[in-house]
């Protein structure tokens, strides 16, 4: 037995509701979650929300709550719209849960007693407006900290540090001899470029009195962790990591579920987060090399090809399309209009175009115009026969093409070409309406066997599209099937995809419009 297929999305800060990058991201975690248990593998698939860290105190100052009322509220929002979209995970990862904390507090102890951690004293440049350290980096061309800082002075800070650059080199190492680490591959390169030059040790925690709402340093209570080795952790620690001397009993065996074989993040927390930060920290409390996990990186959904944000208020609501669209339309939408590892751009009328001509004008239209003829001309049975001719055999052979690439598109992160081989049965099976006029052919009793091999042959390439398609979009796959009169076992595998799912005698059901046409003014 291979080890569950063990998949997770970074977590989501909640100190804002969701906009569509973080729809995008739990819904290619789910797409790829419900491929992997068509392709006959197991999964564990863990999501869940980061809710310490200064942006969430200092949000939840403002509108005058506890941090912990303010994160559950936040939370709520990104629960729902998990809920809404049919994103279905097997474990949820809240930052705040008291398991999590007692593994965090564990792995730092681990640290601190083999010498990992060391308390210094640092002086530099503080913002007292953005509470933070100040580097060159901020400075502007001037040689000055710009307005944005407002006083900015100078500040000698007692704090704890990791030993990360003792690993630098390894990690260098590693990511040479390790090619399938990152996902784009070209994306090691950018994690190369950030390593060269001296390498500095990490900050971890932060003085109580500047940030309260984090998890205390075991070893020195004056200090919480710094937010990213919280958050980081939240893979190892919700997957059972030191389950048992944290008494964390009920969750997976770790043993058996790590390494994650996809860790699902955006391209903006590749450096340093998870490609430096986070594989050293493994590397330093004894994961061996194969016990590293691999990263998937996407790109971004930008409007009009700027960057989303409250301040420009081009923020887009997942929440709302899939009200209009329809949650399904949406993720249709979300997972043909980019190709993994890269960026796009959300657009009202791609996405419109998209439900109305795809969804609606190719298979809805396909799957009503083939019920439609099945029930006025055969009262919806279907007889297989011995019919056959060669625009048989083409659609045939048109759905045993795509099935045969369909898998090796989705594993590999092409999701939106898996889409595409779904689709050429869809064209395949339009363009046979067109070839074969079954209109014509129920007129002629003479082609009577040759209408029922047409209508078979139809109703059962429709059946695989909505097989192929389930993963994307379950609920229409499901009602596709419903309307076909048959429905998807539970445990159904692709390897059992084979021409001829429909028996001689089927009964179709009525064909209900599946993707009502939507306007927008
Ligand atoms: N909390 C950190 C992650 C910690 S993981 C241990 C964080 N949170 S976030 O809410 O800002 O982002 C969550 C995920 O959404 C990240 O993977 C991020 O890249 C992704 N996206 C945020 N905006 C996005 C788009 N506009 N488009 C696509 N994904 C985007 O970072």
């Amino acid at each position: 037995m291979s080890k569950p297929y063990y998949i997770t999305t970074a977590i989501d800060y909640t100190n804002a509701p969701p906009h569509i990058g973080h729809a995008y991201e739990k819904v290619l975690a789910d797409v790829m979650t419900r491929f992997q248990r068509l392709n006959g593998r197991e999964v564990y698939f863990l999501t869940g929300v980061d809710q310490h860290g200064q942006k969430v105190q200092k949000s939840a100052e403002k509108v005058g709550l506890s941090p912990q009322d303010f994160v559950n509220g936040v939370t709520q929002h990104f629960t729902a719209l998990w809920e809404k979209l049919n994103v279905r995970f097997d474990g949820w990862a809240a930052t705040t849960d008291p398991k999590h904390k007692r593994v965090v507090q564990a792995m730092l102890q681990k640290l601190h007693d083999c010498g990992q951690l060391y308390k210094a004293s640092h002086t530099g440049f503080y913002s007292v407006r953005q509470e933070q350290f100040l580097t060159d980096k901020e400075r502007g061309p001037d040689g000055q900290f710009g307005e944005e800082w407002g006083e900015v002075v100078e500040l000698a800070e007692e704090n704890w540090y990791f030993k990360l650059s003792e690993h630098v080199e390894w990690l260098k190492g590693y990511i040479r001899t390790h090619p399938d680490f990152i996902f784009p591959s070209h994306r090691a390169n950018d994690v190369l470029n950030a390593l060269e030059g001296k390498a500095l040790d990490l900050c971890i925690s932060r003085p109580i009195e500047r940030l309260s709402w984090g998890i205390p340093l075991p070893f020195d209570e004056k200090f919480v962790n710094f937010v990213w080795f919280d958050a980081l952790t939240n893979y190892i620690s919700f997957a059972g990591y030191l389950a048992h001397e944290c008494g964390n009993d009920d969750l997976p065996d770790f043993s058996k579920l790590w390494p994650a074989d996809a860790e699902i993040i955006g391209k903006d927390i590749l450096v340093p987060a998870h490609a430096v930060y986070w594989p050293i920290m493994l590397h330093a409390l004894g994961f061996s090399d194969d016990q590293i996990p691999k990263l998937i990186v996407h790109g971004w959904w930008n409007v009009k090809g700027a960057k989303m944000s409250k301040s420009t208020g081009n923020v887009i609501d997942p929440s709302a399309l899939a009200d209009t669209f329809t949650p399904d339309g949406l993720r249709y939408y979300l997972m043909r209009d980019i190709a993994t590892g890269y960026d796009a751009d959300f657009s009202e009328e791609r996405i419109l175009n998209a439900y109305n001509k795809e969804l609606g004008g190719g298979l809805g239209n396909l799957l009503n115009r083939t019920l439609k003829m099945a029930n006025n001309y055969r009262s919806g049975v279907i007889k297989r026969g011995d019919f056959d001719d060669a625009m048989c055999e083409s659609l045939r052979q048109a759905t045993a093409e795509a099935e045969a690439a369909y898998p090796e598109k989705m594993e590999s992160w092409s999701i939106h070409q898996g889409i595409e081989e779904a689709w050429k049965i869809v064209t395949a099976a339009n363009g046979f309406i067109e070839l074969t006029q079954p209109f014509k052919l129920a007129k002629d009793e003479a082609q009577s066997a040759r209408l029922d091999a047409v209508l078979h042959h139809l109703a059962e390439a429709i059946l695989h599209v909505a097989i192929l398609l389930n993963p994307i979009m379950p609920v229409m796959s499901e009602k596709i099937c419903d309307q076909l009169g048959w429905s998807l076992p539970s445990g159904f595998k692709l390897a059992e995809l084979k021409w001829g799912i429909l028996p001689d005698g089927h009964q179709l059901g009525e064909g209900v419009p599946l993707f009502p046409r939507v306007e927008i003014a």
